[in-house]
């Protein structure tokens, strides 16, 4: 049976996990396989809000299992955190049991988080994932699957902390990683998680093999990855399609269906350019972050807001061929007069429609917009018996107000992919899903 994969099809927080925790109840696994708690996941399942950052957003279906992927860079201590919040909300400790962590996913230690906390230029989560990732490149990382070798190496220890004190010194961070406190560190992971520790990806492709459904959950967005993204303004991996099967240690030719999520405007935390992006405080941009309470699940920053760029979505489809769009935060654009949609770039008087490669350039393109016409906004829970109707009523996306459904259509007919659910509330049950398609599932079924 196939793997399927859950993208970020702008710059992150889109809305993948809410599309993970749909899909997951008819799924055997939910793998990350790439990123590290950078990410935020949100679900909204009535009044419980569940905020994950590496635990896969398919921990809501008690038969899922949960793989962090060998891409993944893993800090223990938040995941720590995340498993006593799950918990204490379900009592269940999926960790060893349904939760597993890659021998090959490396160790997020306290010395990538002080490192990252130099960082001016891009406006990281300051969650060490860069400098994580810089030492795996090096081949001075610690995976998971290492700690016991270097737990019992007096002279790998020396090295490592005195590598690690003269890079803080380095960028002039006051902070010292003590010998004793790396080895205790190192003790720990191996106590606290030393069961869930396993060689995943053979345990995927076995999966994959008995024919089990597999999910690949995606952290940030296309725009963010390292190799093709707004860089420097990205974040340190490959966030694509193309690392989905790789970062979980299993082959491309599993996967038949890559769902792109993307907002039905576009929002964007940290620093780098954005061609559509509005005035934060004021108009429709205020708008879209007012309404969509749009500040970002791991650190509480605002998110810069901005119209629909199918420029950007073209870009990242060229990238990860989506067999369907999930189209999320519709909801939020109801009770704004007009809408907009970026279809080209002016770059210093020439048309184009593609993202230049420099973010110099990108800075400099200002955007082509076509208009549409607005559509009323309505309370969340006219929202969720929009959708509802639309299930019990086999209506699909005909329930929608009929100018929120000609700028629906005209996404699909701009983009040329098909729209196969349509987010209108952050609750599981208000999404509407294309008749027959995939996301065509009751979101009743009971799950933790
Ligand atoms: P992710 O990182 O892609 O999983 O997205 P985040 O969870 O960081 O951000 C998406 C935010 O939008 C969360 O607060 C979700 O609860 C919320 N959300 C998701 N889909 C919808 C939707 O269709 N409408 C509204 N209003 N909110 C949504
Ligand atoms: P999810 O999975 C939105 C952004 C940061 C910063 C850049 C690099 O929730 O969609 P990093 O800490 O990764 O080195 O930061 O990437 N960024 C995200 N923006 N959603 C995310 O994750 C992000 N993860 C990283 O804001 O601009
Ligand atoms: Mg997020």
């Amino acid at each position: 049976m196939p793997a399927s994969v859950v993208l970020g099809a702008q710059w992150g927080d889109e809305g993948k996990g809410k599309a993970i925790d749909q899909l997951a109840n008819e799924s055997n696994w939910a793998v990350r396989f790439q990123g590290g708690n950078n990410a935020g996941h949100t679900i909204v399942l009535g009044d419980t809000t569940l905020k994950l950052h590496q635990i896969p957003s398919g921990v809501t279906s008690p038969h899922c299992n949960l793989v962090l992927g060998d891409g993944m860079v893993v800090d223990p201590w938040v995941l720590e955190e995340e498993l006593d919040r799950w918990h204490s909300l379900t009592e269940e400790r999926p960790e060893g049991k349904r939760l597993f962590i890659s021998e090959r996913a490396s160790v997020i230690l306290p010395f990538h988080r002080m490192y990252d906390s130099a960082d001016k230029v891009v406006g990281t989560t300051g969650r060490g994932i860069g400098p994580a990732y810089r030492d795996r490149i090096e081949r001075v990382g610690i995976r998971f699957v290492d700690i016991p070798f270097v737990i019992g190496d007096s002279d790998k220890i020396d090295e490592t902390v005195s590598r690690m004190n003269m890079q803080l010194d380095s960028v002039g961070v006051n902070q010292k990683v003590e010998r004793k406190d790396f080895v205790a560190d190192l003790e720990w992971i191996m106590d606290r998680f030393g069961e869930a520790i396993r060689p995943t990806g053979a345990m995927i492709d076995k999966a994959l093999k008995n024919g089990e459904n597999v999910l690949l959950e995606g952290a940030q967005g296309a725009m963010l990855d390292i190799d093709q993204g707004t860089y420097p303004f990205v974040t340190s991996s490959v966030t694509s399609r193309a690392n989905a099967t790789h970062g979980a240690g299993i082959h491309p030719g599993h996967v038949n269906n890559c769902f792109g999520i993307s907002k039905a405007y576009t929002t964007r935390v940290g620093n780098g350019p954005f061609p559509t992006e509005l005035p934060y405080d004021t108009g429709p941009g205020n708008h879209m972050a007012m309404v969509g309470h749009e500040f970002g699940t791991t650190t509480g920053r605002p998110r810069r807001t901005g119209w629909l760029d199918m420029v950007s979505l073209k870009d990242s489809h060229r990238l990860n061929g989506y067999t369907g769009i999930v189209l999320t935060k519709l909801d939020v654009l109801g009770g704004l007069d007009e809408l907009k949609i970026c279809t080209g770039y002016d770059l210093d008087g020439q048309i184009i429609d593609y993202m230049p490669t420099s973010s110099h350039d990108l800075a400099r393109c200002r955007p082509i917009y076509e208009r549409h016409s607005g559509f009323p906004a309505l309370e969340e829970q006219e929202w969720i018996e929009m959708a509802e109707l639309s299930r019990s009523d086999r209506k699909g996306f005909e329930v929608l107000p009929e100018s929120a459904l000609s700028y629906v259509r005209r996404i699909e007919e701009l983009s040329g992919i098909p729209i196969v659910s349509i987010g209108i509330g952050p609750d599981r049950r208000a999404s509407i899903a294309s008749l027959g398609g995939p996301f065509d599932i009751d979101p009743e079924v009971t799950t933790f």
